[in-house]
């Protein structure tokens, strides 16, 4: 669905049954559009096995993975021009899970249908809505990221899976004081300017905002990569949390050569999108994707940015699946707060009274 017709679109599907350790009444991201080509796509979702598929009409559709025949999961099976055929004995069932066909018999049974969940594809994400009983459907419409239909930006993005819940995903976005001990070969820089950097954290209506500058210092590997910096650099880091995903933008100007606090700015830009979506209470899917604004050779500077990014966050998942492990060894330890984790403890906060007020 189309950013265009996002707002009018008939919820018939439902909302899954969920468990309730995670924040409902969302949208979050189930896929990004580029995923979703002429293969259905099986991905777990807060505790929900689902299929994900595109309709002959390039709708977006998404059921329960599980044939009502004999339980096969429907992410085997093949995309056809009237929907998703099974790949045991072949029943089809369009984007709405009704079954509209049974080789070889005439009559479908009405109970022949499988759950159809909410799903709406705006500026190239997928996302589904999880609500509570309160709200099977959607009380908004799913979150809008025009970064990716701007012209001044080229993007690019992945998928990541997790062994490790989405919570220390958030943390890790929200403290970037990190980026100076584990990202030193990409987006790092001087660790103390980044445990020093000036910080300010501000939360409203459950998102919750950390800005950071690193004033006159040293432009990282990625920047120079990049952006023809004549030395020193002003940075910034903007950080923008919500339940289901964050906004990371970051960049730079030479230094004292234009306000970074200006939205105007020029210099190098990184704009990066975060889904954050639970698989289990122990796993995760970490969406991506990385805009920059080329001054030169756009597609050559794009994948430099894309490779360095690549490489910025498989560092992360080393960590924080490592840092998930050693909590499991050691079992439910109380940790300690430093000054850096005040965005972080914010976003827990707003997760536990949404979890709260959803049972
Ligand atoms: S299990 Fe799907 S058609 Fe039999
Ligand atoms: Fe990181």
């Amino acid at each position: 669905m189309t950013t265009s017709n996002a707002q009018s679109m008939a919820y018939e599907a439902i909302s899954p049954t969920k468990a309730p350790s995670f924040p409902l009444d969302q949208w979050y991201v189930a896929a990004l559009s580029s995923e979703l080509k002429d293969k259905p796509l099986g991905r777990t979702l807060l505790s929900t096995p689902m299929v994900l598929f595109r309709t002959a009409d390039g709708q977006v559709a998404a059921l329960e993975d599980r044939c009502c025949h004999r339980a096969l999961p429907l992410s085997s099976g093949t995309l056809e021009e009237r929907g998703l055929r099974c790949g045991y004995h072949g029943l089809l069932f369009n984007g709405d899970g009704k079954c509209v066909e049974i080789p070889g018999q005439e009559k479908i049974p009405s109970k022949a249908k499988v759950t159809p969940y909410v799903v709406c594809e705006r500026d190239q994400i997928v996302w589904i809505w999880f609500g509570s009983q309160a709200h099977p459907q959607p009380t908004c419409a799913p979150p809008a990221y025009d970064v990716h239909s701007n012209g001044k930006y080229l993007f690019d993005g992945d998928v990541y899976h997790y062994n490790a819940p989405y919570q220390l995903i958030h943390d890790n976005l929200l403290d970037l004081s990190h980026l100076g001990y584990v990202h030193l070969r990409t987006i790092g820089g001087n660790a103390s300017i980044h445990m020093n950097a000036q910080m300010k954290v501000e939360s409203t209506d459950n998102v919750v905002r950390v800005v950071r500058h690193m004033l006159n210092s040293t432009p990282p590997p990625t920047y120079t990569a990049a952006y023809p910096f004549k030395g020193n650099v002003d940075r910034w880091q903007e950080i923008e949390f919500h339940v289901s995903h964050l906004r990371i933008w970051t960049g730079a100007v030479d230094v004292n050569t234009e306000a970074v606090e200006d939205p105007e700015r020029g210099g190098f830009h990184m704009r990066g999108f975060h889904g954050v979506t639970p698989e289990t209470e122990t796993t995760s899917h970490y969406f991506w994707t990385m805009a920059t604004n080329p001054i030169r050779d756009p597609q050559t500077t794009l994948e430099k940015v894309i490779e360095q990014t690549v490489l910025t966050f498989d560092e992360d998942k080393v960590v924080i699946e490592a840092q998930y492990q050693n909590m499991c060894r050691f079992g439910g330890r109380p940790m300690v707060d430093i000054h850096v984790d005040v965005g972080a403890n914010r976003a827990r906060k707003i997760i536990e009274q949404i979890r709260h007020s959803n049972c």
